[in-house]
């Protein structure tokens, strides 16, 4: 009898101690219905990802890397063909692939890796945001070719601000014209907001200088012009009023 009080305390404390640790698994089953909702989602989205990298062919050189890298990259005392900080100049094809990019391999590209990390660009030129980076990504594992058959990626016939202006200028200008970059590398202009290319628009020098005219700035700064069909979307948006479309 002593013996078999003694063994009740015990076999409640074991009773106890099970019942606590396996706590968190009970209420954890709520939990796991909710994970196995959200994994499918999930894994569709990681796989189109992955399969996106290696088959998508709809990164372009010409039309989305070499305007990226000129406008971001290849600026005055950085990287344009005078400067050629520490070797790395991005104003051509020839000159991007001399250095920073290994064609299928992003580990061993420095000019993707730099970018990923967040080093360059360097500050007040705004780190690469997820979209730049994928397309530097796409590109270097689809080989690093000197696309030049892009699929003109511009359609005249639209021109509101926020479908046609808008993409151009962040494409090709915010670099240096952002809010944060202005001050410092865009001679005080703000083109990301529609106020500051209104104020560019109405004065006429946004069309002057997109058109390279005599007389004007040359934009974007040290880059290749814009195609006539992006010009041209431009011409309409301010011919029809410049609006906040
Ligand atoms: C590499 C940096 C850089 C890029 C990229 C750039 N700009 Fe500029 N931009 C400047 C600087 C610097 C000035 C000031 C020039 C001055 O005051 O002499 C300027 C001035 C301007 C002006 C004011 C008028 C003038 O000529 O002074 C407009 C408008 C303009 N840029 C439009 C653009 C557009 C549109 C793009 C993109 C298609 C662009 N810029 C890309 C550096 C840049």
């Amino acid at each position: 009898m002593k013996k078999f009080t003694f063994i009740i305390p015990i076999i409640f404390t074991v009773i106890l101690f099970y019942a606590c640790t396996h706590k968190p698994f009970l209420q954890s089953t709520p939990k796991t219905h909710d994970t196995t909702t959200h994994i499918t989602p999930v894994d569709t989205t990681h796989t189109t990802d992955t399969t996106k990298d290696i088959v998508d062919t709809s990164v372009c050189f010409q039309r989305d890397i070499l305007p990226m890298l000129q406008s971001n990259c290849a600026i005055s005392g950085c990287h344009n063909a005078a400067s050629a900080h520490k070797g790395y100049v991005y104003t051509s094809y020839a000159t991007i692939m001399a250095k920073g990019i290994v064609a299928g391999n992003i580990s061993a590209s420095a000019t993707y890796t730099y970018c990923l990390s967040g080093k360059m660009p360097k500050s007040p030129v705004p780190a690469f945001d997820s979209t730049k980076l994928s397309l530097l990504r796409r590109w270097i594992i689809n080989g690093a070719h000197d696309d030049t058959d892009c699929i003109v990626n511009c359609d005249t016939t639209k021109f509101t601000f926020a479908a046609a202006i808008v993409p151009i200028l962040s494409a090709n200008c915010y670099s240096c014209h952002a809010t944060s970059s202005a001050a410092s590398v865009g001679g005080n202009i703000i083109l990301d907001t529609y106020a500051g290319v209104l104020a560019q628009a109405q004065n006429g020098k946004l069309l002057g200088d997109l058109n390279h005219t005599q007389g004007y700035n040359y934009m974007p700064l040290g880059g290749a012009q814009l195609s006539e069909c992006k010009i041209t979307q431009f011409s309409k948006w301010i011919a029809a009023g410049a609006q906040n479309n």
